[in-house]
Formats: structure tokens, C-alpha cells, sequence
């Protein structure tokens, strides 16, 4: 026997099936299956509830003729209770067989793929160039990561892309600053992206003091834009500067893409946008800008979406809707899913509803399109996250730290290890905790970035899940077995902890499934929290080493299975583990 991967759903399909013959049922019943209240068993179906509504009929009555229908099995305890709910427990045999069968990360990796697999664009990351990387864009290098993590795990054909911010006015005032200032590119100093922001900075306040700076920069842009050779060598290096500086990030954050196509990338697509959308009537001229509003919309009759500035120069909209058109045409995307703050909630929103209007002329598919938007991460002050004198925070400064601190952590613990393995674990803590820490809360909730909690070995934190896995491998060195061979013969779990832990393991898919669902990595989070602590208790309960072979072996089992779940879970948020801390 293999169980399926996700038995909530094997539940609630075979409930539907079977509804479709019983009188009282129609095509529109819904088990509702969902994970129970452990009161009352391992899964609930309440479905009968509001279908029993709708009809007019007694859901007990309703409920009970689904139960009678179900063919008898051992692997279930089905009862029903309240007006109409049905309970299913889960056999010690079936809790058994779920573990053997999904105990390695090998197997839970296979076991999570999905027939209907989409081809998915994850846009994420996407810093401006020029720009240092702040602490703000970390949160949607860390979602965007392990978006696409999760979706590649349930076997979707993910295209990762950083949109960057590469093409605008900006060039303008930073290439009249260069000029002005007399600056070499080969010669930046140390931090060449922290220069370039302070000469964006210099050029910024010249263009307000004087009007020939202004034009001057505006002729640069324009320079740039016709595709003078000399500023577009500038520009190029301005970039080349700015992705070195950024895979440094990516380095130590372990992002990926595959593909970096910014904003400059569609420059000579943005013709095409104005073409098609007035052509199919869908902009229209004001103030000499191009605009598009939606009649229907409360607020998107009034406030436009402007696809055209009334200096014909393109803008963010434009890049946006000819890089939906690409992605679309190009990549055959069945799904975008857009990873930036909540403060651009309205540009994606005007962008959708154009989308739709512009695809709908043509007859084109428009893709799923998802904008996952987070809140801002907070200072202990409540304000948003700033140095000591008032700057943004800068990503790198802040990872550092975080290295730093997790080195003092480790050497405390571990007074005679090597420097390098100190290094190594450091990393590893300190990097786990800061994602974790940005994971582990509803991303559209702000949360309060606190040192001392984000590191903490005890509540929900990377280090109390990381101390869980190391604690695990500790368990199998003392008996010199290997966690990722398999047991002898195990019994089935009997103690009250056993069954729980095997429980608490068995519910991995549905966490998968529900963060994957509503694109909330925090879901993964809470269960291996959970998980981590079921496992404490579970431990403290009952001890792995015993006499007898078959009750160690089922323990052993369960810590195996435990380690797999967490390790593979925790790869899914982008954290590493160690086997010891
Ligand atoms: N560069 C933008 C920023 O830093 C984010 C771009 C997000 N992606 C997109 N397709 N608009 O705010």
C-alpha cells in the first residue's frame, strides 16, 4: 500500500465521488474536507452542513448516508458528531505506512508534484540600478525565493525574473553629475554603487537649482534614449556595477534567476503598448498624456493609468504592460506572480484590469496574474527601519550583522572549534534568521525586525528549527545509525506522542499545500514550528532507546521522518541546517 501524499484531499475526493449517486446530493455538493480539531480525529468533513442549508434537508441525515456509502477500511475510524460533521482518524497501521512512505526528502519531493502543472513567471527582487539594494528589497528576494522554491517542489516550470529597474529619468540626472563632476567609472572607490547614489544625489539637487542643469540633464536622457554610443557605454557600466553589487547579495541569500531582462530590456517594446491600446481604443489623449481608465472601477474612473507621460517619454506602466505582453507571447505563462510592497498595490491593480481589457481585444490568453505584497519591516521604534542617523538601512550591512552575531552565539556554545567551522555555522544561523524571521509573519502584516528575537533558540525562529534537526542527527550519531536508511520493521505508533508526532507529520502536504495555495510562505513557517515542537515533546515523553527493537525502531523512525520533514521544509524557505550547532 502507499497512501496518497495529501489524504485530506484523497478524503474529499472520494466523498465526492461517492456523492454523486445519493439521493439528497446534487453536482454542487462540497465535502469540505479540512485537518480536524484533534479532539475529534485527523480530518473533518462539514460539507453537509450548508448543503443541508441550501436544500432544506436534515445534515445529520445528509452526513450519515455519506458514511454508510463508504466501502469499509482499516485505515480509517470514521464517526460523526455535532449536527453533521464527519470525523476520519487515521489507523496506527495507516500513520505507519504514511511514514514509510513519505519519510525521506527524496519521496516527499516526488509525492509533491502535481498533475496540473503550470508554467509559472515569479518576478521578484527586482532593485533599481544606480541604487544600493535596501533593506526593503530584501523581502522580496527572501518571498520571491521561496515562492519559487515551492512552486518548482509541487513540479510547476518556474521563470524566475529580476525586473531591474534599469532604464528611466534617473540616467539623465546621473550621467549630468558624472559630467559634472569629472568622474571616471573605472575609478568609483570601494563602494561604487554608494557613489553612484551619492552623485544621483548631487545631480538631483543641481537639477532644482538651475534650469541649464535640467535641460542638460533631460539632453542626456534623450542622448541616452536615441542610442548615443558613448552615454549607452556609461549606462551599461553604471549596470554592470550595480549586478555586481547585487550578486553579492544573491550570493549569501541563495537567490537565483534566470533571467535579469529590466526595464531597458523593453525600450523598443513600448511602442507596440501605445499602438495596440489605441488601436482597440482603451487609452485615450489627456493633457497630452496617454491615459486608460476603468469606468467601472470606484476609484480607477477617476485616477488614470498612465501609460504615456505628456513628455512622450514611456514610464513604469508602459515597461509593465509590455512585459506582461513578452512574457505572455513568449514564455506561454499560465501564471505572473509580481513580488514588491504593498505600496504598489494600485499600479498592479490599473495594470491588471488594462491587461485583461488589451488581451480580451486581441483574443489572447491572459495568464493568472498575482501581485504578492508585503508590508514594511519596522524598527523597535515602530517607525520603519533606519541607522542610528536616519539612512536606510543597507541589505548587506544588515546580513553582516547578522553573521556577526550568530559567530558570538556559536563560539559561546562551542568554545573549541576551528574559526572557519565557526565561520561556516555562523552563516548559516545568522542568514536562516533573518529569512526566517521575514517568512514566519504574514507578509502583509509589518513586523518588527528585533535582534534578540530573531535569534532566540527558544519560539518560532530559524535557530529553535535548526537546533531540532541538529538535535536529531546527535540522536543517530549516539547510536551510530544513518537517518536516511531505513528502519527494521517498526511497530505502529501506540503512545499518546507517537501518535501525535506521526500525526503532526502526516499534515506536512496540507502546510504545503495552503502556502503554495495563497502564495504565504508563514503557513510552511507555523507547521514546522509546530512540528519542531510536537517533536520536543514527543522526545521528552518517550525514550528512542529501548529494549525493544520494533518500539526504537518505530522511534527512530519518527525522528527520521521528522529530520526529512523539517530539512525539507526549511530548504523550501531557502535555510540551511547543520548537524551539530
Ligand atoms: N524596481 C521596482 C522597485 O524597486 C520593482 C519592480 C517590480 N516588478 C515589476 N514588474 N513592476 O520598486
Amino acid at each position: 500500500m502507499h497512501p496518497s501524499f495529501n489524504l485530506c484531499s484523497a478524503i474529499d475526493s472520494q466523498l465526492s465521488n461517492l456523492s454523486v449517486g445519493l439521493e439528497g446530493f446534487g453536482p454542487d455538493f462540497e465535502p469540505q474536507t479540512r485537518v480536524a480539531d484533534e479532539r475529534f480525529g485527523d480530518f473533518q468533513a462539514n460539507g453537509a452542513l450548508p448543503h443541508a442549508k441550501k436544500t432544506g434537508q436534515n445534515p445529520r441525515v445528509l452526513a450519515q448516508r455519506l458514511v454508510d456509502a463508504l466501502p469499509p477500511s482499516n485505515d480509517w475510524k470514521v464517526d460523526l458528531s455535532g449536527p453533521g460533521f464527519i470525523n476520519f482518524s487515521a489507523s496506527p497501521e495507516l500513520l505507519l505506512q504514511w511514514g514509510l512512505s513519505h519519510g525521506s526528502e527524496n519521496e516527499l519531493n516526488k509525492s509533491a508534484k502535481t498533475g496540473n502543472a503550470k508554467v509559472i513567471a515569479v518576478d521578484f527582487s527586482s532593485p533599481n540600478t544606480a541604487k544600493q539594494m535596501h533593506v526593503g528589497h530584501i523581502r522580496s528576494t527572501l518571498i520571491g525565493e521561496c515562492i519559487s522554491r515551492m512552486l518548482t517542489f509541487r513540479g510547476h516550470k518556474v521563470i524566475r525574473d529580476n525586473h531591474l529597474g534599469d532604464w528611466g529619468t534617473q540616467f539623465g540626472i546621473l550621467l549630468l553629475a558624472i559630467e559634472e563632476e569629472k568622474v571616471s567609472l573605472d575609478d568609483l572607490g570601494d563602494d561604487p554603487v554608494a557613489r553612484l547614489e551619492d552623485l544621483y544625489r548631487l545631480g538631483n539637487s543641481r537639477i532644482k537649482e538651475s534650469e541649464v542643469a535640467l535641460s542638460k540633464a533631460r539632453a542626456h536622457l534623450v542622448k541616452l534614449q536615441d542610442g548615443d554610443p558613448y552615454s549607452l557605454s556609461l549606462w551599461e557600466k553604471i549596470r554592470d556595477l550595480s549586478m555586481e553589487s547585487f550578486e553579492q547579495i544573491y550570493r549569501l541569500l541563495g537567490a537565483n534567476f534566470d533571467h535579469a531582462l529590466g526595464e531597458s530590456f523593453y525600450r523598443d517594446k513600448v511602442d507596440l503598448v501605445y499602438e495596440a491600446l489605441s488601436r482597440h481604443q482603451i487609452c485615450q489623449e489627456d493633457d497630452g498624456a496617454l491615459v486608460v481608465f476603468h469606468p467601472d472601477h470606484k476609484r480607477f474612473a477617476k485616477q488614470p493609468f498612465i501609460i504615456r507621460k505628456s513628455d512622450g517619454a514611456s514610464n513604469y506602466a508602459t515597461t509593465d504592460l509590455a512585459t506582461l505582453s513578452f512574457r505572455q507571447a513568449e514564455w506561454k505563462c499560465d501564471q505572473i506572480i509580481y513580488v514588491t510592497d504593498g505600496r504598489q498595490r494600485d499600479h498592479f491593480e490599473q495594470l491588471f484590469l488594462t491587461a485583461r481589457k488589451w488581451f480580451q481585444a486581441e483574443g489572447r490568453e491572459l495568464p493568472e496574474l498575482s501581485h504578492v505584497w508585503f508590508g514594511t519591516i519596522l524598527g523597535e521604534d515602530n517607525k520603519a527601519i533606519k541607522t542610528r542617523d536616519g539612512q536606510p538601512i543597507k541589505l548587506i550591512d544588515l546580513l553582516e550583522e547578522a553573521i556577526r552575531r550568530a559567530g558570538v552565539m556559536v563560539r559561546q556554545k562551542n568554545s573549541e572549534i576551528p574559526n572557519n567551522e565557526v565561520e561556516r555555522r555562523a552563516k548559516i544561523i545568522g542568514l536562516g534568521a533573518v529569512r526566517y524571521a521575514d517568512l514566519s509573519q504574514d507578509r502583509t502584516l509589518d513586523y518588527v525586525f528585533s535582534w534578540d528575537k530573531l535569534l532566540a533558540m527558544q519560539g518560532n525562529t530559524a535557530p529553535y528549527l535548526q537546533y531540532a534537526v541538529a538535535r536529531i542527527f546527535s540522536i543517530f550519531r549516539k547510536l551510530n545509525r544513518d537517518p536516511s536508511q531505513p528502519t527494521q520493521s517498526p511497530r505502529p505508533p501506540q503512545t499518546e506522542a507517537e501518535r501525535k508526532l506521526a500525526r503532526k507529520l502526516l499534515l506536512f502536504p496540507m502546510a504545503l499545500d495552503q502556502a503554495t495555495r495563497e502564495l504565504k510562505p508563514h503557513f510552511l513557517c507555523t507547521y514546522l514550528y509546530e512540528l519542531a515542537t510536537e517533536f520536543s515533546s514527543f522526545y521528552n515523553q518517550d525514550k528512542v532507546m529501548v529494549d525493544e527493537v520494533k518500539t526504537q525502531e518505530l522511534r527512530l523512525q519518527l525522528c527520521s521522518q521528522t529530520l526529512h520533514t523539517l530539512k525539507t521544509g526549511l530548504f523550501l524557505l531557502g535555510i540551511e541546517t547543520l548537524e551539530e550547532m
